[in-house]
């Protein structure tokens, strides 16, 4: 049967087909050290979980609004308005993880051949959203040089007269790149004169470390924030991946339009998930610190490791839990008899000789480097930099 060209043109996302493979050969037996996953390793919080329960048992599970119950959509701003950023309820829609929020901003903002800069590494999905949207993706490379940040220059560079949107994600993922004020309101400057919108992928605020603090672009000035849809969720704060819960807060015709969409797909979001986002939001932040905290030592440790390797070097992330070591050095050089030409060939030989799954960095655009999620346990870490060890060391 013939496909309609827009599922044609999908890839399907690198990253999920990394971590199935490593848990089939787990499944299998075979010791994996994942490295790939893109989610905490941690449980949900007991109190998150019970308020499921409580609500399940209370018969909680019927269609909700649409763009979510009030009492969530009140939590969120709640939230947010700890980010210095004031939003009521009717600008909230809630979704089914902030992927789906990430889609539905997509597909109600952007025109047939609309462009979207992306910056360079970039997660996944927004290459392929912005195509399902119609939009064009312009893909502005960063490097080390830059932390792996966007900077006015580079975005200037970037804008023509077909240029709608920007998206940022700050904490960043696969980098880990953390965008200060100073750096957002210098390209606030830009998208304000230019007039873009911008997406704001803050899905990783609450994971900082080395004392950095959280600025969302929207709390920089009114005109910015009523050109920005913020996207968060509960997904990586509270350990909450399988929930699917995410939101966007917006200006209001562009809430709407959202809600509007989803009531054509989806409809609400799994309704007792949502009283459990509720009580992530308002209950006791201490399993969050904690998990920041243990976040934190696992980073520290995995980039000495990695930077004890010869022939890779790696910059500090500031924030999520990935590191995105520079791997150029090794292209060249031998394996088993194979040159190693690409960060697919470095991930492939990981994974079939020494089963350490990373990511190759080519999935985020961006060539020669890997990434590691730390989302692991320390005797994980350790192990896995062993096998790293084996790997560069029998490079020839
Ligand atoms: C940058 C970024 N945005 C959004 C998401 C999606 O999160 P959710 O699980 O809430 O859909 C992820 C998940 O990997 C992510 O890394």
């Amino acid at each position: 049967m013939q496909l309609a060209q827009r599922a044609a043109g999908i890839s399907p996302s690198p990253t999920l087909a990394i971590d199935a493979q490593a848990k089939a050969m787990k499944a299998k037996g075979v010791k994996v050290i994942n490295f790939s996953a893109g989610e905490p390793d941690f449980g949900t919080p007991e109190h998150i979980k019970q308020a499921a329960i409580d609500a399940l048992a209370a018969g909680f599970t019927r269609y909700t609004p649409v763009a979510g119950i009030p009492e969530l959509r009140q939590a969120i701003c709640a939230s947010l308005a700890a980010r210095g950023v004031t939003y009521e309820p009717a600008d909230i829609v809630v979704s089914c993880g902030a992927k789906h929020s990430l889609y539905n901003a997509m597909q109600v903002l952007l025109n047939a051949g609309d462009e979207v800069i992306l910056s360079a590494p970039y997660w996944v999905s927004y290459y392929e959203q912005v195509k399902l949207a119609g939009g064009v993706p312009v893909v502005v490379t960063t490097g080390p040089d830059t932390g792996f940040k966007l900077t006015p220059g580079l975005l200037e560079a970037a804008i023509t007269p077909r240029t709608r949107l920007l998206i940022l994600n700050s904490p960043c993922n696969p980098t880990g790149a953390v965008y200060s004020r100073e750096e957002l309101a210098a390209l606030a400057e830009v998208i304000v004169a230019r007039d873009l919108i911008v997406i704001s992928d803050e899905i990783y605020a609450a994971l900082l470390y080395d004392g950095l603090t959280h600025t969302s672009i929207a709390s920089l000035a009114p005109e910015v924030k009523e050109r920005t849809i913020l996207i968060d969720g509960v997904s990586k704060t509270y350990a909450m991946t399988g929930w699917r819960i995410g939101y966007a807060a917006a200006p209001r015709p562009v809430a709407k339009a959202m809600t509007d969409l989803q009531s054509h797909s989806t409809s609400n979001p799994i309704s007792i998930a949502q009283k459990a986002a509720v009580a992530a939001l308002t209950g006791s932040q201490e399993a969050v610190e904690m998990m920041r905290r243990e976040f934190e030592q696992r980073r520290n440790r995995i980039l000495a490791g990695l930077r004890e390797l010869p022939g890779i070097e790696c910059n500090q992330p500031g924030g999520a839990f990935y590191v995105f070591p520079y791997i150029g050095k090794l292209f060249g050089r031998k394996f088993r008899g194979r040159v190693l030409g690409n960060s697919t060939d470095v991930a492939t030989a990981l994974l079939n000789e020494f089963q350490v799954a990373v990511v190759p960095g080519v999935a985020f655009g961006a060539e020669p480097y890997l990434r590691l999620s730390y989302a692991t346990s320390m005797d994980q870490i350790e192990a896995g930099l062993e096998r790293l060890r084996a790997f560069v060391t029998e490079l020839e």
